[in-house]
């Protein structure tokens, strides 16, 4: 069963002016984990962090680090993102050719491993490695860019994979990714996701009002 919604504000939307500050806030004002996005500029159409920045901010809060590679070839840069102080890793079946080995690889850097659906990707492909990720991610807008809009057809996928979560009987996170709002986070949680990213939600406002979204999230 779903445990209570995790909050993931993803630093995408955070002031890169100044990340470490906006980290420590964030955290502070009681973010379960942070989401770092990683994109290539040729998996999804932006070009945003590394491995250096991931390894800056660790120092910045002891909380988990939720990484998020949108890039492929993934599987050069796990041990990189492993030793910049990733927790969990997750990965895009179409970032590489063996999903398999991909998550074999993350779990034997120690790391949780997840595994995302964009939103054209059936839930279909968890199959065969489902029992052996810590966590789905439900993409509900094609990656790239924050601010977008919820794709509500994606609530029919974040179903289907919280029924194959729970037949599994493992503790995997189910967590959705994309404009999320107080609404669609309602949504989300109704279809079966236990852990939200959110960028735009978390950090509008400036820091003063970073609480107030974080909680107004959990609904
Ligand atoms: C999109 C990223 C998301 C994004 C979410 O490619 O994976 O994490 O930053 O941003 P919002 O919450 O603004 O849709
Ligand atoms: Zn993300």
């Amino acid at each position: 069963m779903p445990q209570p919604v995790r909050i993931a504000p993803s630093i995408l939307s955070a002031d890169f002016s100044k990340l470490g500050e906006e980290v420590r806030a964030i955290d502070a004002a009681g973010a379960d984990w942070i989401h770092v996005d990683v994109m290539d500029g040729h998996f999804v159409p932006n070009l945003t962090i590394g491995p250096a920045v991931v390894k800056a901010l660790r120092p910045h809060s002891a909380k988990p680090f939720d990484v998020h590679l949108m890039i492929a070839p993934v599987d050069p840069f796990l041990t990189a993102f492993a030793e910049a102080g990733a927790d969990t890793i997750t990965v895009h079946p179409e970032a590489g050719p063996h999903l398999h080995r991909t998550i074999q690889a993350i779990k034997a850097l120690g790391k949780r491993a997840g595994v995302s659906l964009n939103p054209a990707t059936p839930a279909k492909a968890l199959d065969y490695v489902l029992e052996e990720v810590d966590l789905v991610l439900v993409m509900s807008v094609n990656p790239g860019f924050g601010g977008q809009n919820f794709l509500t057809g994606q609530l029919r996928k974040i179903e289907a994979v919280r029924k194959r979560i729970d037949k599994s009987g493992k503790p995997i996170d189910l967590e959705v990714d994309g404009g999320i709002d107080v609404e669609t986070a309602r949504l989300a949680v109704e279809a079966g996701a236990d852990a939200l990213v959110a960028g735009t939600a978390s950090f509008r406002g400036g820091p003063e009002r970073y609480a107030d979204n974080l909680r107004a999230l959990r609904g």
